[in-house]
């Protein structure tokens, strides 16, 4: 009995001592107002992609490709598409987001 109440003793000892030492993730997740304006430009990416890379062949799933395919496809089909300047960034930011390779 002795031992056992030693034991968490002990135990409640470390875990006050783990807590009160813990770090921050390094990499955490982008939180608040940065996480939203990324969703809302991935959003705006996949409408964008949806409403106007159809036309030709049904979508291709983001999985489809690498980033680097995702950056020529986009390159090569945008004039096409009558994409306007500010699309290319988000729909390639879509695309990216879910490709093959993606970070
Ligand atoms: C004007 C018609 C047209 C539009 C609009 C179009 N595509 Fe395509 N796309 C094609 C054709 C045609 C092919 C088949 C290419 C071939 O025959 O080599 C193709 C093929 C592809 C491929 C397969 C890889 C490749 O290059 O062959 C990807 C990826 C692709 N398109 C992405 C897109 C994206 C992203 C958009 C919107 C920005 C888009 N396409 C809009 C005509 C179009």
């Amino acid at each position: 009995m002795r031992y056992a109440l030693l034991g968490l003793t002990l135990a409640a000892v470390l875990l006050a001592a783990c807590s009160s030492t813990s770090v921050p993730e390094p990499h955490a997740a982008p939180e608040g107002a940065e996480a939203e304006a990324a969703s809302l430009v991935l959003e705006q990416g996949r409408r964008t992609y949806e409403a106007r890379c159809d036309r030709c062949h049904e979508l291709y799933e983001p999985r489809e490709y690498t980033r680097a395919q995702w950056t020529r496809a986009v390159k090569k089909y945008g004039p096409r598409s009558g994409l306007a300047r500010k699309d290319y960034a988000t729909v390639e930011a879509w695309l990216h987001a879910g490709a093959k390779d993606a970070k």
